[in-house]
């Protein structure tokens, strides 16, 4: 019974939920956490920001909580998120001028920011993160006009040769750090099998081309009313990259059990599809909150969502 007995016994690896100290102190949450879920996400505790707030100078201590809890409590870590856009301490925002895109460190500076940041957190948690990953979400990358983005409406932070070599100093320096930690590649708006879908394959299969680096694609999965019906598209069209598939914050307005279902089976359906995390327990600390997206209500009690995915399963 629960989620996670259920989903893993169709061969999956894990049904998981975002989590940090915040949420996992709440008692009625962190009940759930143990019945439903196998494993966690750090929701915030694991970003640019919360661990390296300046430059060389790192804070663990929301992570360490998250990755101990996880660890004692018998729960798999997925790491989130070594590199993407959002949340990254002003220092590194501060690298590249917004309006002029004139960097204030040299390319080979900030390649060492960026190994240095990825081999430190990735060496403290060496061993206990299952996943980790970089989301590639825009932003982290001057895009020089030839390179082929998948993203638009950039807002460069750090300037960068192109995409791809971003990404390959990215997951070598994971690599390096953590060998045994499956890295995924993350991103949003991978709903349908869209252009999107498509840059994120070619980038996948052009950087893997060379020797296999990412190991896995995870698709956020944050989703409106209706909006599941591309889903099964787009997991069958990254996994023919020969990467694993994960669902990684899956989250739906109005949380109606026909969409729920809709991506549980989506995702039963796909041989490679390893793992479903939502990005929360219940609607009360979703960080959509408003559109109650989660499996439990405010009151920590299962919605008709819940028990349609346990029928589903
Ligand atoms: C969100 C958190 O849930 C919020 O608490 C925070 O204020 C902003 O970030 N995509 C991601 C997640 O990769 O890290 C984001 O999490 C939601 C969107």
């Amino acid at each position: 019974t629960g989620l996670n007995a259920k989903f893993i016994a169709h061969g999956k690896k894990f049904f998981a939920s975002a989590a940090d100290q915040n949420t996992i102190n709440i008692a009625a949450n962190q009940a759930l956490l143990k019945s439903d879920f196998g494993g966690v996400t750090p929701e915030n505790s694991m970003k640019w920001d919360a661990t390296e707030p300046s430059r060389g100078s790192f804070n663990f201590a929301g992570a360490d909580f998250l990755v101990n809890w996880a660890v004692s409590n018998g729960k798999l870590v997925r790491g989130h998120t070594f590199v993407w856009h959002n949340q990254l301490p002003s220092w590194v925002s501060q690298i590249t001028d917004k309006n002029t895109l004139e960097p204030k460190l040299s390319a080979k500076k900030q390649t060492s920011v960026v190994q240095n940041h990825i081999s430190t957190v990735a060496g403290r948690y060496k061993g206990k993160v299952y996943y980790s990953e970089d989301s590639l979400t825009s932003g982290m990358f001057a895009m020089k006009s030839s390179t082929k983005t998948v993203v638009s409406n950039p807002t460069p932070s750090l300037t960068f040769l192109d995409r791809q070599n971003f990404v390959n100093i990215a997951f070598t320096a994971a690599r390096a750090a953590d060998p045994n930690a499956k890295l995924y590649i993350n991103d949003f708006n991978l709903d349908s099998n869209n252009a999107k879908v498509q840059g994120m394959v070619r980038l996948v299969n052009s950087v893997n081309s060379a020797g296999k680096l990412i190991d896995g694609i995870g698709t956020q999965t944050h989703l409106n009313a209706g909006g599941a019906g591309g889903v099964q598209a787009a997991l069958t069209a990254l996994a023919a990259t020969g990467c694993e598939i994960a669902i990684t914050e899956l989250d739906i307005a109005g949380a109606s059990a026909n969409d729920y279902t809709t991506v549980v089976k989506a995702c039963l359906n796909t041989p490679s599809c390893v793992s479903i995390t939502t990005w929360g327990v219940a609607d009360v600390n979703s960080w959509r909150a408003s559109s109650t997206p989660l499996l439990f209500d405010n009151n920590y009690k299962p919605k008709a969502a819940y028990t349609a995915v346990i029928n589903a399963m």
